[in-house]
C-alpha cells in the first residue's frame, strides 16, 4: 500500500505497479485517490505515445492499482510506503494505526524528506521494521532512493528494502537518520543560498538559475527546482535542519518565508519564483 496519492505517493505507486507489484493506493478521500490515478494514467499514456510502453502494458499497470480510503485495506500488505503530509503528528498517527492492521512481518516505510525515522518508528511496536524510503521528485524519472535506517532498523529489513528499490528500477543508497539525511542536508542549503542571493539583489531569478545550469550542469536551476519541490516544503526542511543542528547556516532566507506567507508555493499554486 502507498499512503498518499499526491505528487510523491502517486509517483511511487506508479513505479511500483510498473515493476509488477499489486499496489493499493490510499488517500483521505475518493476524490484525492481518483486525482492521483488520473495523473498516473496520463503519465502512462505519455509513455505509450512515445513508444516506450505498449498500450496493453499501460492497461495492466493501471489494473494493478487498487484505490482505497481505508488503512484497514492494508491487512494483508507486505510493504507500506507512506507519503502523507510532512507533519510528525500525522505520520505518527498513520504508523501507529497501520502497526495494528498490517501482518506482523510487514515493513513500514516512510517517504519523509526530513522527519526522523527513529521518531516515526517509536510510534509503532515494530521499530525494527520501520525504515525511510525517500524517493525523489519526479519519481518516475529520478534514479535515486535514499534509504534511511532508524536506530532500531534491522539489517535484513534494510537489505529487503534495497532489493525492492532495485526491483523498482531505482538505485538505493543508504544513509544514517540525521536531519535532512544526505539529499536535503546538501540540496536545501544550495536552494536557500540561491534565495538569499536573489533577496540581496545579486542577480535575477533567470540569472541565478542560468549560472547553475550552464556553469554547474544542473538540469534545472535552484529556484526552478524550489518551485518544483514546493516552497512550503523547502521552508519546512530548512526549519528541520535549523532545529536539528542549531546551526545558523540553515537559517531560511526571509524572502522564502514571505513567498510562503503569500501562498506563492511554486508549480502547485501556479506561482513561485516563476509563473506557471
Ligand atoms: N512525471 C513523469 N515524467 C516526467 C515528469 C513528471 N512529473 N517530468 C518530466 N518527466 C519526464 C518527461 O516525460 C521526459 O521523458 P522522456 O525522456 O521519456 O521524454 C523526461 O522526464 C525529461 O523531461 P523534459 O524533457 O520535459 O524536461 P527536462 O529534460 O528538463 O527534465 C526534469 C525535467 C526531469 C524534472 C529535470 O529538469 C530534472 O532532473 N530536474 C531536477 C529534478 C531534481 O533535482 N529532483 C529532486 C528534487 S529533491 C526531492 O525530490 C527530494 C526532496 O525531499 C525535496
Amino acid at each position: 500500500m502507498v499512503i498518499g496519492a499526491g505528487q510523491m505517493g502517486g509517483g511511487i505507486a506508479q513505479v511500483a505497479a510498473q515493476a509488477g507489484f499489486d499496489v493499493i493506493i490510499n488517500d483521505l478521500t475518493t476524490e484525492l485517490v481518483e486525482k492521483g490515478l488520473t495523473v498516473i494514467a496520463k503519465n502512462l499514456d505519455r509513455n505509450v505515445k512515445k513508444g516506450k510502453m505498449k498500450g496493453e502494458e499501460a492497461q495492466a499497470v493501471l489494473k494493478r492499482l487498487k484505490p482505497s480510503i481505508f488503512h484497514e485495506d492494508a491487512f494483508d500488505c507486505q510493504l507500506i510506503i507512506e507519503a502523507a503530509t510532512e507533519k510528525m503528528e500525522i505520520k505518527g498517527k498513520i504508523f501507529a494505526e497501520l502497526d495494528k492492521i498490517v501482518p506482523a512481518d510487514a515493513i513500514l516505510a516512510s517517504n519523509t524528506s526530513s522527519l526522523p525515522i527513529t521518531k516515526i518508528a517509536a510510534c509503532t511496536k515494530r521499530p525494527e521494521k520501520v525504515i525511510g524510503m525517500h524517493f525523489m521528485n519526479p519519481v518516475p524519472v529520478m534514479q535515486l532512493v535514499e534509504i534511511i535506517r532508524g536506530l532500531a532498523t534491522k539489517d535484513e529489513v534494510c537489505e529487503k528494502i534495497k532489493e525492492i528499490a532495485a526491483f523498482m528500477g531505482k538505485t538505493p543508497v543508504e544513509c544514517r537518520d540525521v536531519p535532512g539525511f544526505i539529499s536535503n542536508r546538501i540540496l536545501q542549503v544550495m536552494i536557500n543560498e540561491a534565495i538569499w542571493s536573489l533577496y540581496e539583489g545579486v542577480a535575477t531569478v533567470e540569472g541565478i538559475d542560468t549560472i547553475m545550469k550552464l556553469g554547474m550542469k544542473h538540469p534545472m536551476g535552484p529556484l526552478a527546482l524550489a518551485d518544483l519541490i514546493g516552497l512550503d516544503t523547502v521552508l519546512f526542511i530548512l526549519e528541520v535542519l535549523m532545529e536539528g543542528y542549531g546551526d545558523p547556516k540553515y537559517r531560511p532566507a526571509p524572502l522564502l518565508r514571505q513567498y510562503v506567507d503569500a501562498g506563492w508555493l511554486g508549480r502547485k499554486t501556479g506561482k513561485g519564483f516563476y509563473n506557471y
